[in-house]
């Protein structure tokens, strides 16, 4: 499987974190029939290369300045005569107006399986990946995506065996085969993604991608200073060792406080399980983020559609 992009020196998504970029842009695109990754070049705003000096300190002679040149046209079919043209395809994503695609396209602020395209004539196919100033567009309409606020006291399934209320009882008939990125315990409540997109969900999921997710937790108080230090350092639970990415106090108040617990793991239980570990049980549970989504003001037991934008920010987040 391919490595996630953007990834910090711990080797997660830079997502999520505390006054984090929460996954936008971070991705450098080639240019013109250029795979991406390659330094700046005078014409992508890097500073033009200057006539090298030899060791002994002076100019070589008539070394000229090298002019950065076109790269070989990409190895694609970016011609399908069967595709459709990127300016369409790219505003009925939602991108915006045909024009302004056209011009996102000369500005080479598109890229088509991974090499910017700057001509207007190229067609593709919606199997084709594109970004947008790195951030990933969605083309394939029938995929969908949801943040839905799980109320307590419902399980985390699309259909229970057991006849208890589940998730499957507020998305509703919807035609798409809608399912659930990770689990919250019954006595959570907050954000879950739905979505019909697999290898997202999938990514989501995995710590390998590193994707955060942010818990508020209301556990018995005071806090000691060095609880932090411990989870973040980590903690031995019966199944292995488990640390977070941050923990903080929100609010202290004589006997309780709420804190928030930022982690990429996604085992079971795994926050009340963290907090018992350092003697704190959890009293109440909330996920109120997911990489770039968080939960805002929807309403437990509602959903809402996420939009464009934060579909490619989730695309980011998990190094797609
Ligand atoms: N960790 C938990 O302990 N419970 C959840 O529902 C999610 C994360």
């Amino acid at each position: 499987m391919t490595p996630p992009r953007s990834r910090d020196s711990a080797g997660r998504s830079n997502t999520g974190r505390p006054g984090g970029s929460q996954g936008h842009g971070g991705r450098s695109g080639g240019r013109t029939g250029g795979p991406r990754g390659g330094g700046p070049t005078a014409s992508e705003g890097g500073r033009p290369e200057r006539p090298q000096r030899g060791s002994s300190g002076t100019t070589k002679k008539s070394q000229p300045t090298r002019v950065p040149q076109e790269r070989a046209t990409p190895d694609i079919d970016m011609h399908d005569p069967d595709g459709i043209r990127l300016q369409k395809l790219l505003a009925a994503a939602g991108v915006g107006s045909r024009r302004v695609c056209e011009n996102l396209i000369s500005d080479g602020r598109v890229e088509v399986d991974g090499h910017v395209v700057t001509e207007l004539g190229v067609r593709i196919r919606p199997d084709q990946t594109v970004h947008v100033d790195g951030v990933k567009v969605q083309l394939d309409e029938t995929r969908v995506y949801f943040a839905f606020n799980k109320p307590l006291n419902v399980v985390t399934t699309m259909n229970d065996e057991l006849g208890r209320i589940s998730i499957g009882d507020y998305v509703g008939d919807r035609h798409e085969r809608l399912f659930h990125v990770g689990r919250l315990d019954a006595d959570t409540e907050g954000l879950l993604i739905l979505t019909n997109d697999g290898e997202l969900a999938h990514r989501l999921q995995h710590p390998q991608y590193g994707v955060l997710k942010t818990y508020l937790a209301q556990i018995r108080g005071p806090v000691p200073r060095d609880i932090g230090k411990q989870l973040r350092e980590g903690v031995q639970l019966e199944d292995g060792p488990a640390s977070v990415d941050s923990f903080r106090v929100v609010d202290s108040q004589p006997g309780k406080a709420l804190v928030e617990v930022i982690l990429h793991e996604g085992r079971k239980h795994i926050v009340r399980r963290l907090l018992d570990a350092v003697g704190h049980p959890v009293l109440s549970l909330v996920r109120v983020q997911v990489g770039p989504i968080s939960l805002g003001d929807t309403k437990p037991g509602k959903m809402r559609k996420l939009t464009k934008e934060e579909v490619g920010r989730l695309y980011t987040a998990a190094g797609m």
